[in-house]
């Protein structure tokens, strides 16, 4: 049939948000892309556990890189996590039979990305990984595609949303880091090592995705100045907070005369802000650019359905790409599959 054919190696708080959502909303996909959109084989560590999802017509693979060599797909879903084994040899090998693939995970492309683009160049493949950087919010395509041409300064921003989880609820709850954080694991917001985000890793990842895009270069993940929030007390909070200002975890890319300038750190913003406002799991982009101006996005930064919606975002685009087509309809969906327009009735 012309289904597009999936394949998902990860079935945690993505894989499984992002399982429920490809069955509930089946038909309505189908509609919206043109084709449906049918999974054909999954993975994950633990087969005998019970993940809230259908599983029992689709292929169990026992190891990812097995699914992402042999299962009959047209899209690779890496939903594991890690910078190496196996999703680095899983989405290698996908994107080596001309598989496209889908992933969420900014430590694999922080490490590998460039040469996995490359790959997939070399192979015909898509990559796509809008998920990867702040959650559900579509920053990956605004500086991939919708600002194409303009020369960007400056991007920076709220990046981790267990991190703001975390200073937000010490903030306002008066409660320990250590709370803080067992909260935001249990919510799915962590990392599987919260080292990743706490200390500032994630944030740096994520960073180092967006200058590559935002300034064209090659991703140097190791080269950013990195300190996290670990040492960051509610004394300090509250000290803050008396002067005006509220401390967030940023990470800052900006062009300068010398070279490109990638950090991350806890920063003091003002108080009347709009970063400052930025609370709890959501996360905030800011892009300086000189033909758009300045562009901010604000929007949920983790968690199960937030990060499946941008995993969506990604397949349906492969969905509505044709060969010899154009990649985007106009309109979202087939011209044919808009629906009659129904105005409201006025109270
Ligand atoms: P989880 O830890 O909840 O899920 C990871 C899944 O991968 C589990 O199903 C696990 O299997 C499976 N897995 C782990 N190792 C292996 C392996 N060696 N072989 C096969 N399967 C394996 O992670 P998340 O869903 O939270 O995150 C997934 C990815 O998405 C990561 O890259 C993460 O950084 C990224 N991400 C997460 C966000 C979030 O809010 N959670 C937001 C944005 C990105 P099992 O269940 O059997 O243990
Ligand atoms: N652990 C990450 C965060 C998940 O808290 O932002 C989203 O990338």
């Amino acid at each position: 049939s012309d289904a597009l054919k999936i394949g998902i190696a990860g079935l945690g708080t993505v894989g499984a948000s992002l399982v429920r959502i490809l069955q509930d909303r089946h038909e309505m996909l189908a509609t919206t892309c043109g084709r449906a959109i049918e999974i054909m084989a999954v993975t994950a560590r633990d087969r005998s556990r019970d993940r809230g999802v259908k599983l029992a017509n689709i292929k169990w693979f026992d190891d990812a890189v097995s699914l992402a060599s042999e299962a009959d797909i047209d899209v690779f879903i890496e939903l594991m996590g890690g910078a190496g084994d196996p999703a680095y040899s899983a989405v290698k090998a996908a994107l080596q039979r001309g598989i496209h693939v889908v992933t969420a995970n900014k430590a694999l492309l922080a490490a590998h990305g460039i040469e996995l683009a490359g790959i997939a160049e070399e192979h015909g493949a898509l990559l796509n990984y809008e998920a990867a950087v702040a959650g559900g919010i579509p920053v990956i395509k605004a500086l991939r595609e919708s600002m194409t041409g303009n020369t960007v300064s400056r991007v920076y921003g709220i990046m981790n949303g267990t991190c703001n989880y975390i200073l937000t609820k010490m903030e306002k709850e008066g409660l320990s880091f250590e709370d803080c954080l067992k909260e935001a694991q249990r919510l799915g917001y962590a990392e599987a090592d919260p080292a990743f985000d706490i200390e500032g890793n994630d944030t740096a990842h994520k960073l180092s995705i967006l200058t590559s895009l935002a300034f064209g270069t090659a991703i140097a993940a190791d080269d950013i100045y990195l300190e996290g929030i670990t040492n960051i007390s509610i004394e300090d909070i509250q000290a803050a907070a008396d002067l005006g200002y509220r401390i967030k975890l940023l990470g800052v890319a900006q062009r300068t005369e010398s070279g490109i300038e990638q950090r991350v750190h806890p920063t003091m913003v003002p108080y009347d802000s709009v970063i400052a406002q930025v609370d709890g799991v959501t996360n905030a982009v800011a892009i300086e650019s000189d033909i758009l101006g300045e562009l901010l996005m604000v929007g949920p930064g983790a968690g199960g359905n937030a990060t499946a919606s941008a995993v969506l975002g990604d397949i349906a685009d492969i969905a509505k790409s044709r060969p010899g087509a154009q990649h985007v309809p106009a309109f979202g969906r087939p011209a044919t599959a808009l629906l009659p327009y129904k105005r409201a009735r006025i109270q």
